[in-house]
């Protein structure tokens, strides 16, 4: 079984399409929030949609796919990379009229689309390594080892900003993986201070 989850309107044949709103081509609406009715699935597949997910919802969602996938089952995720947001949308040296482009144009990274939190690569691999995945690698753009995953991505890409790819793409799998020391203190600070928890 294969679980293509927030899928919109994107239905892929053979996946079992779940999106939480009814559109043309979800096979299940389902707030994936909530948990999953599956098991022993060989791959999860998810494009722009966890950072439309608070942090600690997208946390608890990677451990129930770590949950729902089989043992040599693999997760893959598409999201925006906020290095490239960060480095093509703002600079220290700027005059005014770049500093109020500036403002606005990460702010609408940041809050446009419903986005609730945006991802770079440490802080991803770090959150689901913090759900039990043990491996976790970065993947271009439609390539993947697995024949399954080659060629699911539909949106856009950006040119890359500073060697920075605009989009971040995931692989993870195996279990028994573990939180590095450093996720602990800024993800408390964060969910004290926006009240997320
Ligand atoms: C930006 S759209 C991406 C749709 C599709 N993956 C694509 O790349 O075109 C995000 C999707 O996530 C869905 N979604 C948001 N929260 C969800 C949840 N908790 N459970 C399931 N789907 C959710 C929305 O309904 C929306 O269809």
């Amino acid at each position: 079984m294969r679980l293509h989850i927030g899928s919109g309107p994107h239905h892929l044949d053979g996946w079992v399409n779940i999106d939480r709103d009814p559109h043309p081509g979800v096979d299940q609406v389902l707030d994936v929030t909530t948990g999953f009715p599956f098991e022993n699935v060989a791959f999860i597949f998810a494009e722009h949609f966890i950072e439309h997910l608070h942090y600690a919802d997208a946390a608890s969602l990677f451990r129930e796919c770590r949950r729902a996938l089989r043992d040599d089952g693999v997760l893959r995720l598409s999201t925006p990379n906020l290095d490239w947001v960060w480095a093509s949308h703002y600079r220290r040296v700027l005059t005014e009229e770049q500093q109020v482009l500036g403002a606005f144009g990460i702010n609408r990274a940041f809050r446009g689309w419903g986005h609730q939190f945006l991802y770079n690569w440490g802080t991803l691999s770090a959150t689901l390594r913090a759900a039990g995945f043990a491996e976790v690698v970065r993947c271009s753009y439609g390539e993947s080892e697995h024949p399954e995953l080659r060629g699911l991505e539909s949106h856009e890409q950006n040119p890359d900003f500073d060697s920075l790819s605009h989009i971040l793409i995931v692989e993870a799998w195996g279990r028994g993986g573990t939180a590095p020391g450093y996720l602990a203190e800024p993800l408390e600070w964060y969910l004290r201070d926006t009240s997320l928890s």
